[in-house]
């Protein structure tokens, strides 16, 4: 198996998907304690993370941290799409410090679109419906790839860490594979990662909401983030954790940094070797080493290293499409686009492939199957926000007191609410995008 960021797969089987790729499960403890869970948590729409352990331990303790997404502006946003500006906002509203990429660059490269193009689609489709959906563009920094001058920097520079056999391996790449195509996970890598660079906050935990479909990006943002370290901390075989020195360079003052640094941190019992570039700790256990990690990559900017800590990542399941297969741009009765009229969306909710059996009589006899609905998957990732109600709808459908028509009713009023309200909120943003194009687009 393959995740390719750029086919239009649905992963249905996301279990497997986490043990393949070495995704973890996003369990309960890693969501329960955070303040009002944000409900694609709380229901397991979010099913997989990397690192996401420091992200919460960020929110908990109140230390900063940054979130990095980033937008495709090739074709219309649908509600695929608002998931990713759901979570955002809701990290927002924990404190994170919120970076937006508009991937004009990817777009132009694996799509085929031009930069105007890309530009149009971004602003009209993606960053209204963002404002109106909520969420406070003045307080986030968002970009342009093509514009981000530091993006591309990192991007090129970065490369230094990566060889071709990797990116075939990771991509699939061919001979005819174009350059600008190749080179856009490295400019996605500069978007992650950029983030840390000191003039854009500093290092600090970065959390990278996306869908599965998304992870061979973020294996490699992780990876190139450890490659360009220059201390490595890892556990030992004989069970102690060590601190190693990658580089060459300054080995004996990167040493003493380190050795500093472990003092401070109240560990006592260390064994430096510095033939073997290293130190070792005998007081300290696995647990302490993201705890050295951090504190060691604070120091590496003194010695011309970025300290990158590794990116943290969600993953989100893809919404199904209303037809049953895939929720796709290219494929208009199988979304729900946030620029529909209220009549286009009801027809396609109308439609659209339920749970429901053959006959009603059947139905009021053996009940529905809501987890095989594409109408109940509407109200648990967008239309119900309170949980019981959500339960309530479940229920009646297993037992048959609900039936498809009465819930596709219910279903086409709440998206007629939702989409009237987005219509309106993009009209009154207008004028605030076109200042924003102004201050950010030149
Ligand atoms: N590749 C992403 C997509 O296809 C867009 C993207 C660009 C992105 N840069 C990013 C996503 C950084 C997350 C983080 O949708
Ligand atoms: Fe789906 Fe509603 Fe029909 Fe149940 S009653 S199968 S939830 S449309």
């Amino acid at each position: 198996m393959k995740i390719d960021p750029w086919s239009s797969t649905t992963y249905q089987d996301y279990a497997r998907l986490r043990d393949e790729f070495g995704i973890q499960e996003f369990s309960e403890d890693l969501w329960k304690d955070l303040p009002h869970p944000q409900r694609l948590l709380r229901r397991g729409v979010v099913f997989g993370h990397r690192g996401f352990e420091m992200i919460h331990e960020a929110i908990l303790q109140k230390k900063p941290w940054a979130i990095l997404t980033g937008l495709m502006p090739s074709g219309r946003m649908h509600l695929g799409h608002k998931m990713v500006i759901d979570e955002v906002m809701y990290y927002q509203s924990l404190g994170a410090d919120i970076y937006i990429a508009v991937a004009d660059i990817e777009a132009y490269a694996t799509r085929g679109f031009t930069l105007e193009e890309t530009k149009e689609l971004a602003v009209n489709e993606y960053i209204a419906n963002y404002i109106a959906l909520g969420l406070d563009l003045k307080s986030c920094h968002l970009y342009f790839q093509s514009k981000n001058q530091d993006v591309k920097d990192l991007a090129f520079l970065l490369g230094k860490k990566v060889n071709w056999s990797q990116m075939v391996a990771t991509y699939g790449f061919e001979g005819s594979t174009n350059m600008a195509h190749i080179f856009s996970p490295l400019v996605q890598t500069g978007d992650i990662l950029h983030v840390q660079l000191e003039q854009f906050g500093g290092i600090r935990p970065t959390l990278v909401p996306v869908g599965v479909d998304q992870d061979p990006h973020i294996r490699l943002s992780r990876d190139i983030a450890q490659a360009h370290r220059l201390y490595n901390v890892t556990m030992t075989k004989d069970n102690k954790i060590g601190v190693f020195v990658k580089v060459d360079k300054n080995v004996k003052e990167l040493l003493d940094t380190a050795e500093k640094i472990l003092k401070k941190l109240q560990f006592s019992d260390l064994k430096r070797i510095t033939d073997y570039k290293a130190i070792y700790i005998n007081t300290a256990g696995e647990a302490d080493i993201s705890r050295i990690d951090e504190a060691l990559a604070h120091t590496e900017p003194t010695f011309q290293g970025y300290g990158f800590l590794q990116p943290s990542s969600t993953y989100h399941r893809f919404i199904t499409g209303l037809t049953g297969d895939k929720m796709s741009s290219s494929k208009p009765e199988s979304a729900i686009f946030l620029t529909d009229s209220p009549q286009e969306a009801k027809k396609k909710i109308m439609n659209a492939k339920t749970g429901g059996a053959a006959t009603l009589e059947e139905q009021k006899k053996s009940g529905g199957k809501p987890d095989e609905c594409m109408i109940y998957e509407l109200f648990l990732y967008h239309l119900v926000e309170d949980d019981n109600e959500l339960k309530g709808i479940f229920e009646s459908c297993k037992k048959g007191g609900l039936m498809c028509g009465q819930c596709k009713k219910r279903a086409a009023e709440q998206m007629e609410k939702l989409l009237i309200d987005l219509a309106e909120k993009r009209k009154a943003a207008a004028g605030q995008i076109q200042e924003f194009l102004k201050e950010r687009y030149s």
